[in-house]
C-alpha cells in the first residue's frame, strides 16, 4: 500500500529542499508546507459525525459542528520526524503528538529506539511522520514499537523514499498505508537516498 501524493506545488517545494544552497530556514518552512499539503491525502478517508454542537452562519441557518469521527495521533521519529508535525497539526489541530526516538547506527544502518511516549486514547488513528525512508529499518522499528503498545491502525508519511525502503516496510507490515512526497531512485553505498536532501534531521537542526 504505497501513496505517493502527486502535486506540482509538492514538485516545486521538494526541489528547494533538494537544493544543498537551501539554509535550515527555509528548508523547515518548505517541509511544513509539504507536510501540510500531504494532510489532504493522507487523511481524505477520516470520517466525520455532526457533533451535538450548534453554529450558526451568518445567513441565520443552524447546523451541526462537525468534527472528526477517529483520534488522531502524529508520531514523529526523532529527530527529523519533528520537522513534519507542524505542517499536520497546522490542518488538524486536534492532533496528539507522541515520541519515538530512534537513530541508525551510521555505520550498520540498523535502528535503536531510545524514548517511546504516544498519548493514551482510544482507537486511534496513529500516522508515524519521518522525511526520510531509506532502508526502512528506523520506520520498521517504529511500527513495531507502535504494535507493541496495542495500536493497530498506522499509517506511515515520509516526504522522500525509495524503492527498497518502501518493500521492507510492506514485507514486515503489509497493514500499513506508506504515503511519499517522492519515489527516489536509490541508497548510496553509505544509505543515503539518492538524488534526495542530504541528512533531513542535519538540515533542520542545523547540527552540520
Ligand atoms: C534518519 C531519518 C530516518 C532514518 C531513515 O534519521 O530521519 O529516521 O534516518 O533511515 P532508514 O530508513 O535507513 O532507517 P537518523 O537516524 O539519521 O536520525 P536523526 O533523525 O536524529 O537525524
Ligand atoms: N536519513 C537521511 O536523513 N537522509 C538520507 O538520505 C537517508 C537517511
Amino acid at each position: 500500500m504505497l501513496t505517493i501524493v502527486k502535486h506540482p506545488l509538492i514538485d516545486v517545494k521538494l526541489s528547494i529542499m533538494r537544493d544543498e544552497n537551501t539554509k535550515s530556514k527555509e528548508f523547515r518552512e518548505n517541509l511544513d508546507e509539504i507536510g501540510s499539503l500531504m494532510t489532504f491525502e493522507v487523511f481524505k478517508d477520516v470520517e466525520t459525525f455532526d457533533s451535538d454542537v450548534k453554529i450558526k452562519t451568518p445567513t441565520g441557518a443552524v447546523l451541526p459542528k462537525k468534527k472528526l469521527s477517529q483520534k488522531i495521533i502524529l508520531a514523529p521519529i526523532l529527530r527529523a520526524g519533528i520537522g513534519m508535525v507542524d505542517g499536520v497539526r497546522n490542518m488538524i489541530p486536534t492532533a496528539r503528538i507522541g515520541h519515538i526516538g530512534m537513530f541508525r547506527d551510521e555505520e550498520t544502518l540498523e535502528p535503536h529506539e531510545y524514548y517511546f511516549k504516544l498519548p493514551v486514547v482510544d482507537n486511534p488513528l496513529v500516522v508515524i511522520v519521518d522525511p526520510m525512508l531509506a532502508t526502512g529499518g528506523s520506520a520498521i522499528a517504529a511500527i513495531n514499537a507502535v504494535k507493541k503498545r496495542g495500536y493497530k491502525n498506522i499509517r506511515l508519511m515520509c516526504l522522500v523514499g525509495v524503492p527498497e525502503g518502501v518493500k521492507a516496510v510492506e514485507e514486515a507490515h503489509p497493514d500499513v498505508h506508506i504515503y511519499l512526497a517522492a519515489l527516489d531512485d536509490h541508497l548510496n553505498d553509505v544509505g543515503y537516498i539518492l538524488p534526495g536532501l542530504g541528512d533531513a534531521g542535519d538540515r533542520i537542526f542545523g547540527t552540520k
